[in-house]
């Protein structure tokens, strides 16, 4: 294709900062025409978008580990497609690429923080999931974080999400008992019949306090927070000593209208002499590659599955399909595919 003169692209634009569930107020649906790109730009037809629960922090106004998404931006969003037209020495029409191009049908890009894939080797989903942001904020915050040893005891929580469940299987290829916590008996059957799970508490309907003790009765090397909350607050009784909880994420908080309370457990820190740390999958880029490798190794000999919850739709859909991680909706990595 030499001109791009002739498509539209539709967006979901930010059109005011949400207080609580971002609703349809929140957002803005607009279309413009694709230009052509400029010297050392391309032009990516976006096939996949990634729906992430720290959209719902990006969308606030305040100091983050990013800057906000500005009112009237395009919503952003990591995605994947297909380069159309370029103009760039180091990408070439059909190229298939991952990056940061937001809510919209068609992104211009420079190449900044642009990833090629391979379509051929995974499907394109699998480059948001396993392979993409997801399985590296597993891979890092459970291995380098979380220091995980071969046999120790980890308990996940958000365990049937994206992240979550490539957790526990990190762990379990590391021999380590595995513990998950996720909301409905579906998700939990799915962590133990088809992930392998030792053990799996459902939030919703168990006790959590007492499973987690019936679960792992000796005590919790590492718990991988995907929730804060009382979740958190639960499992920290439940360290060993020098055990360690990487913060990945708190959904339980992001769309609470006022202050939430810290944990009140936290004492346990000190008697069990463990550790907490937050950590941003970002600062990991410079080794991302060694990862993938390892990762798509293990996905080829069978020992990781890769699940992505694909919702089919339009861009239009995006608000919608993201608030399906606040009410527990996905299972594994949801992605909204563009077919139309
Ligand atoms: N630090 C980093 O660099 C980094 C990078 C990526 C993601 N994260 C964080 O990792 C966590 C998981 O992200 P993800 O992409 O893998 O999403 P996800 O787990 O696929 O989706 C969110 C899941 O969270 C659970 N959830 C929603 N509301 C909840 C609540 N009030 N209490 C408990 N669980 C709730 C739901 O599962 P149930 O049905 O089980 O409730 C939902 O399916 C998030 O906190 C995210 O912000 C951090």
């Amino acid at each position: 294709m030499s001109s791009v003169s002739d498509l539209v692209n539709h967006q979901v634009r930010l059109a005011a900062r949400p207080v609580g569930l971002p609703g349809p107020e929140a957002w803005e649906h607009t279309t413009e025409p694709v230009a052509d790109p400029a010297d050392g730009q391309f032009i990516v037809r976006i096939s996949h978008i990634s729906l992430d629960p720290a959209m719902r922090g990006w969308m606030n106004a305040g100091r983050s580990y990013v800057p906000p998404v500005e009112i009237g931006a395009v919503m952003r969003a990591f995605a994947a497609g297909e380069v159309i037209v370029s103009a760039h020495p180091g990408f070439a029409v059909g190229d298939h690429v991952t990056g940061t191009f937001g809510a919209q049908e068609y992104a211009v890009s420079d190449g900044a923080g642009v990833q090629k894939v391979d379509p051929s080797a995974v499907p394109m989903p699998t480059y948001l999931a396993l392979l993409g942001m997801t399985g590296m904020t597993a891979y890092f915050g459970l291995f380098d974080v979380g220091a995980l040893k071969e046999g120790e005891t980890v308990v996940v929580s958000a365990a049937a999400g994206a992240v979550g469940s490539v957790v526990g299987q990190l762990a379990k290829i590391k021999g380590c008992r595995v513990v998950g916590i996720a909301g409905g008996p579906e998700k939990c059957a799915w962590l133990v019949e088809e992930l392998g799970f030792d053990v799996a508490v459902d939030y919703r309907s168990d006790d959590v306090k007492k499973a987690l003790r019936a679960a792992a009765p000796d005590g919790v090397d590492v718990y991988f927070d995907n929730v804060g909350g009382e979740i958190l607050d639960i499992a920290l009784t439940r360290l060993r000593h020098g055990a360690r909880v990487p913060i990945c994420g708190a959904i339980s908080t992001y769309n609470a209208t006022g202050p939430q309370p810290g944990p009140s457990n936290y004492m346990s820190l000190l008697v069990n002499r463990a550790r907490t740390e937050g950590f941003l999958v970002f600062d990991y880029v410079d080794r991302f590659p060694e990862a993938a490798a390892e990762m798509a190794g293990w996905l080829r000999e069978g020992k990781l599955q890769s699940r992505e919850d694909v919702v089919p739709g339009t861009v239009a859909d995006f608000p919608d399909t993201l608030l399906r991680l606040f009410r527990g909706e996905n299972t594994g990595k949801l992605v909204l595919e563009l077919t139309g």
